[in-house]
């Protein structure tokens, strides 16, 4: 167990609609539980024979509570395992190491206004958010996109919440005045307001280029991807770890991370899909080509970091600080 983890306790699970497990997790000890920001995810700790992962789940819960974290999550046909182990093991009783809270979505406390933006499962960072927008009462929306009423989860907390008034769903199988619309739905642009996506990449993509192309400023898009399509094509290339001494080539398929550990030299990992942040590398020489969704367009450009689990090499030879 790292030294910041903690180990916490599945003390309820709720079965969503929308094939999304809804857990109340507390200290294994009884203790109370580190405050965290609206926007902050956990890190679990899945481990089951052969599968040893991490895998990040938003908050969904009040953060002005410390008894209890709350995450939802979906299960996912398509996922590299982690959210079908979290629906199999994570039963009333089981514990887990858990990382964090880390805050990568954080909120704008003081904007004038705030529309925040959830697709399916990412609802569950908006729903903190919510709840801190309320209790700093704060101008706010919520807009709940999900495909039908009847795979929508959290309704019951939302139709019971001080704010659920607050909340416009918008149904895809539904008329298309109820559906999400951006040109009716989005305000105008204002340097106080803020807009706050989370959700399938399709729709983060679509919100996203359609707000900045509405003349929202690329600062006041917040946004948290979940999981992405890391595209790994692209020749190889020779990675120089400095401070190691280690020399490595990086050919197609796969990536500066595994090839450096085969020759033993650890970045550490966790999504490996460009979205968490955690194999964050600096770069000492050559321009990377990067394939994640963590860093800033303004870090992009700087080309002096690189999301070591995904992106790749724009030069012949990168040589990296580790
Ligand atoms: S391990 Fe998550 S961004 Fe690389």
């Amino acid at each position: 167990m790292s030294t910041n983890a903690l180990k916490l306790k599945v003390a309820e699970r709720i079965e969503e609609p929308g094939n999304i497990l809804h857990l109340r997790l507390v200290e294994a000890s009884g203790a109370m539980l580190p405050t965290f920001e609206a926007g902050a995810h956990l890190d679990l700790h899945l481990v089951e024979g052969s599968m040893d992962l991490w895998r990040q789940y938003s908050l969904c819960s009040n953060p002005a509570t410390q008894d209890a974290y709350e995450i939802g999550v979906l299960l996912d046909p398509k996922s590299r395992g982690g959210s079908l182990a979290v629906h199999r093991l994570a039963q009333i009783g089981t514990t887990f190491e858990v990382e964090g809270p880390r805050n990568h979505f954080p909120l704008e406390e003081t904007a004038e206004k705030s529309v925040l933006l959830g697709g399916g499962i990412g609802i569950t960072p908006m729903l903190a958010m919510a709840q801190r927008l309320h209790a700093l009462g704060r101008d706010f929306v919520l807009h709940y996109c999900t495909r039908s009423e009847n795979v929508t989860a959290f309704r019951g907390l939302i139709a019971t919440a001080p704010w659920g008034s607050k909340v416009v769903f918008h149904f895809d199988d539904q008329a298309a005045e109820q559906r999400l619309d951006l040109v009716r739905d989005l305000p105008a642009p204002a340097p106080d307001t803020h807009l706050y996506v989370c959700g399938p990449q399709g729709f983060m993509d679509w919100v996203i280029s359609t707000a900045e192309g509405a003349g929202h400023a690329k600062a006041n898009v917040h946004r948290e991807y979940f999981s992405a399509n890391v595209d790994q094509s692209g020749g190889g290339f020779e990675v120089v770890a400095k401070r190691s001494g280690v020399t490595v080539r990086v050919e197609e398929g796969n990536t500066i991370a595994k090839a450096l550990a085969a020759a033993g030299v650890k970045i550490e990992v966790k999504c490996e899909e460009g979205v968490c942040g955690t194999c964050v590398t600096d770069v000492m020489e050559g321009i990377p080509d990067h394939r994640d969704k963590f860093l800033t367009d303004e870090e992009r450009e700087e080309c002096s970091m690189i999301c070591a689990c995904c992106s790749r090499a724009a030069t012949p030879t990168l040589v990296l600080d580790v």
